[in-house]
C-alpha cells in the first residue's frame, strides 16, 4: 500500500514543502522510496529516492525543484523492488503519475504498447499506465480524453494522480478500492487519507469507487463512472482527522501506547449500543485481519458467554475464497483499524452480495473510510489517527466496542466497564519492570506467549506486536495446547510469557506454567496481586492491577505492547516503520 500526495497551490507558492509534509504523514503506508513532481517553468519535473522519506530530503537539499502544482509518493513495492528506476513519479515525456494500488491486466496492455515501439524503464504497473497515457497522447487525445479512456481500459486497484504538460495546472484523479480524498483549505490537496491534508485544509471530499476528478487551484470538477459531472458532499475536517505528531515521544507507538486510557474512556462515551441492535439476530459473523482478527477471537469469547449468540471470527482474505456459507439473519462484524484494508472489504462485499438478510456492521477508527461507508452501522473507536504500523490504541478501543456491545445486557460488566481507563494509567506505570525484561529478551531469536480464555487471543496479539517491530519469531498458543505438541520448542533460552492472572482459570493456567518451568528458565508470568503470591521467587513477575476477569484481554494487552515497544527500541529496529509492513493494506 502506498501513499499518494497531490497539492496545487492557489497564489503560486512552491508546493515541495507541502508534499513532503503530506508524504511524512502518508510514510505509515510504506516507506521503501519516495518521490514527487511538480510544474517548474521548465515543464515536468521529477526526484526520486529509495528508502525512507529522509532519503528523498536530503537530495532534494542537493538538486532542489519547484512548482506551484505536484504529486507525491512513498512506496511499499508490489511489483518490482525497491530501488529508484521502481520509484514513483513515474514520468514519460508528457505526463507524470503516481499510483497507489495493483492493476491486474498491466502484462497486457505492456506488451501491446512494447509491440508498438514504447519503452520502458521500471518493472512497475504503474509505468504502463503512465506510458499507456503517453500513447493516447500521441494519438491525438487530449489529457482528459486520455484519462478517461485509459480509466476504460485498466482493470485493477487504483489511486492516480496524474499531470498533463498540457494541462499544467490540472491533477486528474480517480479511484477505485485504494482510498482518496480531495481537501480544500489554503491549497487544494488531494492525499491517501485525510490526516495527510489536513494540515491545510478545512473541508474533505472523500472519493468512492469509481469516480474521477480535476482539481486545479479553483476547486475540483467530479465526474462519476459514466464521466458524468457530480456534486460530492464535503465534510469537515476534525481533531481526530490530524496527526499531531509525535508530541515529544520518542516513537507514534509510545505516544499511542501512553494515548489508551484517553482513547478507552472517549470510546467508552460514545458508541451506546442501540435497543435493538441484536434483535432477529441468529448469530455473528467478524470479517478482520491481524491485530483486528485478534480483538474478533476475544469478541467471540463475551458474545458467546454473555450474549448466548452463536459467533464466528474468519480471516478475512481466507473467508470469501472457501465457498463460506452465509446464514440468513447473521450480524457482520467487521473490525478495521483503518477502515480500508481491501481482504476486510472484499470479504464484506461478498456478504452483501451473497446474502441480503444479513446486516453489516463496522467498528473502525476511520469514519468516512471505505469499510465505514459501506456498513449499515458504525461504531467509531475514538482512539484518534494512530501511525505507528503496529495497532496499540485503536486495537483496545476496538476491545472496548465489542466490550460495551457483549455487555449490554449486564448493567454490573458496563459499569466494570469504567474502571478501565484507570486501570490501565496504573499498568503504563509498569513500563520500568518490563523494560528489565525487554532487556532480558532482546536478542532471544524466538518468543512463546501463552494464554487462556479470553486471554488466548491476546498471547496471539502480544506475540504479533512482538514479532512485527522486533522481527524476533514469536508465536502464541492457548496454554492447553502446548502439550500437544508446541511444548517441545521450550529449553532454558526461549522466553515462555504466560498472562496468569487470578480467577477462573488460574489453576489451569498456573498448572500449564509449572509444566513448562519444569522445562524451560526463561519463564515471565504477568499476573496481578492475588496471582503472584502462588508464584516463587525463581518466575520473573509482572503484577498488574486487579480488574473484572472479563476486562482481562484489554488491560493484559498493555504491558505486551510495552514489551515489544523496549525489545525493538534496544535491537535499534524502526518502531514506527518495521521492515517490509504497511499501516493500511490496501493491496490483496
Ligand atoms: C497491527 O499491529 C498490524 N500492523 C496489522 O495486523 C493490522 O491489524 C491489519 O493489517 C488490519 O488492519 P486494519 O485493522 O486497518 O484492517
Amino acid at each position: 500500500m502506498c501513499g499518494i500526495i497531490g497539492v496545487i497551490s492557489k497564489d503560486n507558492n512552491n508546493v515541495v514543502p507541502d508534499i513532503l509534509n503530506g508524504l511524512e504523514k502518508l510514510e505509515y503506508r510504506g516507506y521503501d522510496s519516495a518521490g514527487l513532481a511538480v510544474v517548474g517553468a521548465a515543464g515536468l519535473k521529477r526526484i526520486r529516492a529509495v528508502g525512507k522519506l529522509e532519503n528523498l530530503i536530503n537530495k532534494l537539499k542537493i538538486n532542489p525543484i519547484s512548482g506551484a502544482v505536484g504529486i507525491g509518493h512513498t512506496r511499499w513495492a508490489t511489483h518490482g523492488k525497491a530501488t529508484e528506476e521502481n520509484a514513483h513519479p513515474m514520468l514519460t515525456r508528457d505526463v507524470v503519475l503516481v499510483h497507489n494500488g495493483i492493476i491486474e491486466n498491466y502484462k497486457e496492455l505492456k506488451s501491446d504498447l512494447l509491440k508498438k515501439g514504447y519503452e520502458f524503464t521500471s518493472q512497475t504497473d504503474t509505468e504502463v499506465v503512465a506510458v499507456y497515457l503517453q500513447m493516447e497522447l500521441d494519438n491525438g487525445l487530449s489529457p482528459r480524453e486520455a484519462f478517461q479512456k485509459m480509466l476504460r481500459t485498466v482493470r485493477g486497484t487504483y489511486a492516480f494522480l496524474a499531470i498533463f504538460k498540457a494541462r499544467p495546472d490540472v491533477i486528474f484523479c480517480a479511484k477505485n478500492k485504494s482510498p482518496m480524498a480531495i481537501g480544500f483549505g489554503k491549497s487544494i490537496c488531494v492525499g491517501s487519507d485525510a490526516s495527510s491534508i489536513s494540515a491545510s485544509c478545512s473541508e474533505i471530499v472523500y472519493l468512492d469507487d469509481g469516480d474521477y476528478a480535476e482539481v486545479t487551484k479553483d476547486g475540483a470538477t467530479f465526474f462519476d463512472d459514466g464521466f458524468n459531472v457530480v456534486d460530492k458532499p464535503r465534510v469537515a475536517v476534525t481533531d481526530d482527522l490530524i496527526n499531531s505528531g509525535k508530541g515529544g515521544y520518542s516513537h507514534y507507538m509510545i505516544k499511542e501506547i501512553m494515548e489508551q486510557p484517553s482513547a478507552i474512556r472517549k470510546t467508552l462515551l460514545g458508541n451506546d449500543v442501540p435497543q435493538n441492535f441484536f434483535d432477529k439476530v441468529s448469530r455473528i459473523l467478524i470479517l478482520a485481519c491481524g491485530t483486528s482478527y485478534h480483538a474478533g477471537l476475544v469478541g467471540k469469547y463475551w458474545f458467546e458467554k454473555h450474549l448466548r449468540l452463536p459467533t464466528c471470527v474468519e480471516i478475512a482474505s481466507e473467508y470469501r475464497y472457501r465457498s463460506p456459507v452465509i446464514e440468513d439473519d447473521t450480524l457482520v462484524l467487521v473490525i478495521t483499524q483503518s477502515g480500508e484494508t481491501i481482504d476486510t472489504l472484499e470479504a464484506m462485499e461478498y456478504v452483501k452480495k451473497n446474502n441480503n438478510t444479513c446486516r453489516l456492521a463496522a467498528i473502525t477508527n476511520v469514519l468516512n473510510s471505505a469499510i465505514s461507508r459501506l456498513a449499515g452501522f458504525v461504531f467509531h473507536t475514538e482512539a484518534g489517527v494512530e501511525v505507528g504500523v503496529a495497532s496499540t490504541k485503536a486495537f483496545t478501543a476496538q476491545l472496548t466496542v465489542l466490550a460495551k456491545l457483549a455487555f449490554c445486557e449486564n448493567f454490573e460488566l458496563l459499569g466494570q466497564l469504567q474502571n478501565l481507563p484507570q486501570a490501565c494509567e496504573d499498568s503504563l506505570v509498569l513500563k520500568e519492570d518490563i523494560d528489565k525484561i525487554a532487556f532480558r529478551i532482546k536478542d532471544c531469536s524466538n518468543a512463546i506467549y501463552l494464554g487462556r480464555d479470553n486471554l488466548y487471543p491476546i498471547a496471539l496479539e502480544g506475540a504479533l506486536k512482538l514479532k512485527e517491530i522486533s522481527y524476533i519469531h514469536a508465536e502464541g498458543f492457548a496454554a492447553g495446547e502446548m502439550k500437544h505438541g508446541p511444548i517441545a520448542l521450550i529449553d532454558d533460552i526461549v522466553p515462555v510469557i504466560c498472562l496468569c492472572p487470578s480467577g477462573s482459570m488460574f489453576d489451569k493456567m498456573f498448572s500449564n506454567i509449572q509444566v513448562a518451568q519444569a522445562r524451560g528458565k526463561n519463564v515471565i508470568v504477568f499476573t496481578d496481586f492475588v496471582g503472584a503470591k502462588s508464584f516463587d521467587k525463581s518466575v520473573k513477575k509482572i503484577v498488574l492491577p486487579p480488574i473484572n476477569q472479563e476486562l482481562y484481554p484489554i488491560l493484559y494487552s498493555i504491558p505486551l505492547q510495552l514489551l515489544a515497544y523496549t525489545v525493538t527500541v534496544l535491537k535499534g529496529e524502526d518502531v514506527d516503520k518495521p521492515r517490509n509492513l504497511a499501516k493500511s493494506v490496501t493491496v490483496e
